[in-house]
């Protein structure tokens, strides 16, 4: 037997419970795992409250990324006692989950532990850092650089947000950060943020088709208007990986910045990623990040607290990065 949080639909309403459940109703694959830590993302926020049908059948246990030890496998590449990481390939939404301290996956999702983090950073990273990550990689493999011009996060204070601040600063790139959170510009500058945002000043829908060149990149986590609003300020041949919707999933731009300045806006799909190149971008996050900043930015809560914070998730009120400790 095993805990789980198992979501379940009655009369169009998705309810939680934390429930003891038997083995045998895992679902199918080669890797076996008892679970030490998961996440918690905008998504799983979506999934615990029904938004936006990403769960085929219920009753299902949600978390789209788990940490924790293998206990058995099928398949050569992963033996009893490997640490590893699974995150993505619809893991937590038509397959079964990471709130539960027992997952079973196929082998070809499951990616080994950098040897350099704990169970607890790898989901204090979980699918929002690894995104982070994506985009920066995404941004640099179009040409960003380090430059006296600033790399933008559109709402910094969230998951992504928080972990593209440090990652960016890190690498020595040149950080203005947006938010909505006027108490948080401190914290946005203790994780390496020169400069902050209003969020209202970007929300604006754009007024003229160019504005002054102002970025050199930008991780936009918001979407809306937005994503418009810095389409016209980026400089010449910079680009924006949108990987976020948290303002809305449609947005209203002007065709010149590409055709007068040769922007681009690169798309960011963490789902399906290759597992090879999942396992590259998570050894190089691992490399890279500042892991003492991982502290500031991360709370710990239990499969009990994650109704509350599943909601407070979509109200834009989670700071940072919240691990979920499936054994407490
Ligand atoms: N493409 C992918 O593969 C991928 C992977 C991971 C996440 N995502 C998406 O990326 C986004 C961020 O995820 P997350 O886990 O970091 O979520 P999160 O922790 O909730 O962060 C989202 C942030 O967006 C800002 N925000 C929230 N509501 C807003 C609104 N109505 N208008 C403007 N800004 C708003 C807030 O930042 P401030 O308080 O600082 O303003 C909030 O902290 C989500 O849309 C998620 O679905 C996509």
């Amino acid at each position: 037997m095993f805990t789980a949080l198992v979501i379940d639909e009655v009369d169009g309403k998705v309810t939680s419970s934390i429930k003891e459940l038997s083995e045998d109703l895992l679902p199918q694959g080669e890797v076996t795992i008892d679970a030490s830590y998961s996440t918690l993302n905008y998504k799983d926020g979506m999934i615990l409250n029904g938004i936006g049908r990403l769960v085929r059948s219920y009753p299902h246990i949600p978390g789209v990324d788990v940490s924790g030890v293998v206990r058995e496998s099928t398949d050569q590449r992963f033996k009893a006692g490997d640490k590893v990481v699974v995150g993505g390939y619809r893991f937590g939404e038509i397959h079964w989950g990471g709130y539960s301290q027992l997952v079973r996956v196929p082998a070809d999702w499951v990616v080994k532990l950098p040897s350099n983090l704990t169970l607890f950073q790898a989901m204090a990273f979980g699918t929002a850092g690894f995104s982070a990550m994506m985009a920066v990689d995404a941004l640099e493999n179009h040409g960003l650089k380090p430059s006296a011009y600033e790399v933008l996060v559109t709402g910094a204070v969230g998951g992504v947000g928080s972990i593209a601040v440090a990652l960016l600063a890190a690498l020595g790139y040149k950080v203005a950060a947006s938010t909505g959170r006027p108490a948080e510009h401190e914290y946005l500058r203790s994780l390496g943020a020169s400069t902050v945002v209003e969020r209202s000043e970007l929300e604006e829908p754009v007024s003229r088709p160019l504005e002054s060149e102002r970025w050199s990149g930008c991780i936009d986590n918001v979407g809306g208007s937005t994503i418009g609003h810095v389409l016209s300020q980026l400089r010449r041949g910079a680009s924006i990986a949108s990987v976020g919707l948290a303002a809305g999933s449609s947005f209203t731009a002007n065709v010149m910045p590409f055709l007068l300045r040769g922007v681009s806006i690169l798309g960011i799909d963490s789902v399906s990623l290759e597992i090879d190149k999942r396992a590259v971008l998570w050894e190089r996050l691992a490399e890279i990040f500042p892991l003492d900043r991982l502290d500031a930015m991360t709370q710990e809560i239990g499969l009990g607290d994650l109704t509350r914070y599943g909601r407070e998730i979509l109200e834009g009120k989670v700071k940072g990065r919240v691990v979920v400790n499936v054994n407490s």
